[in-house]
């Protein structure tokens, strides 16, 4: 099993959607995948998932002792898993007791991705001192960029080494004179590619399905490839 959190310290750049949609392809190739809404108090994932209805106790619960942790679980028409996140924040929500809920999962998922909140704090911090590796993602302007920065920085202090960086929502006509290199060399991390901004991903939920052939589909498999640690080449140095 491994634990990945995604993380931007900003919001708005495409976490969420970026969980759902690689790890929808990952369950979609016969992994098991568990995403975890770490945005305590404002959920999002439940919506992408298409589960809200059927959102009911989440990791706060299980926790808290008011639920058994497989019961916290909901499924989702494509396979994937979610725990959804508590409304308030608690005392007793330590990393210990969180890693101790996890565990528990070890058997059952390949993947645990944790979509953390914007921000660095709780749930950001919670993810970063449980998750074995991270995915930073950033759009190619400068304030992402450093809040993406600042996200890395942090996660690396929390222990974590492997931190790899995804670019999201890129735009040919608008991001020309973007370098990749430079992106990567500001933000400290590895490269694990590209997402173009894409009619279909955008506002991606279950009642909307992203088209398996389109362009950022695409990108999003080849990313997931290279999580599962499948040597996909990169297609260009400059974006
Ligand atoms: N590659 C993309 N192309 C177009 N729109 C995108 C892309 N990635 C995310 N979005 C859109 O950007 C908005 C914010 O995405 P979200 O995943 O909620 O960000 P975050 O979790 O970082 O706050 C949503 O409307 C989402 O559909
Ligand atoms: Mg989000």
């Amino acid at each position: 099993m491994k634990i990945i959190t995604v993380a931007s310290a900003k919001g708005g750049v495409g976490k969420s959607t970026f969980c759902y949609g690689v790890g929808k392809l990952l369950a979609l190739h016969g992994k098991n995948v568990l995403l975890v809404d770490m945005d305590i108090g404002v959920r999002s994932l439940d919506i992408l998932l298409g589960v809200s209805e059927k959102t009911v106790y989440n990791w706060g619960d299980v926790i808290k002792g008011n639920c058994e942790y497989r019961k916290a679980l909901i499924q989702s028409a494509n396979g994937l898993f979610l725990l959804p996140a508590p409304i308030d924040f608690d005392e007793g929500y330590t990393p210990e007791a969180f890693a101790g809920i996890l565990g528990s999962f070890a058997k059952d998922f390949d993947y645990i991705f944790l979509d953390s909140p914007a921000g660095l704090e709780s749930g950001f911090n919670l993810a970063s001192k449980v998750a074995d590796s991270c995915i930073i993602v950033s759009t190619p302007d400068a304030i992402s960029i450093r809040a993406a920065s600042y996200a890395a920085n942090n996660v690396r202090k929390a222990g974590i080494s492997n931190v790899r960086l995804v670019i999201n929502k890129f735009n040919k006509k608008i991001h020309k004179s973007i370098n990749a290199d430079e992106i990567i060399d500001t933000v400290g991390a590895r490269f694990l590619g590209v997402v173009p901004e894409s009619q279909e991903i955008y506002g991606s939920v279950e009642g909307r399905k992203i088209p398996y052939e389109c362009k950022g589909n695409q990108a999003l498999l080849r990313i997931s490839r290279r999580i599962t640690g499948e040597n996909v080449p990169f297609r260009a140095k400059n974006l």
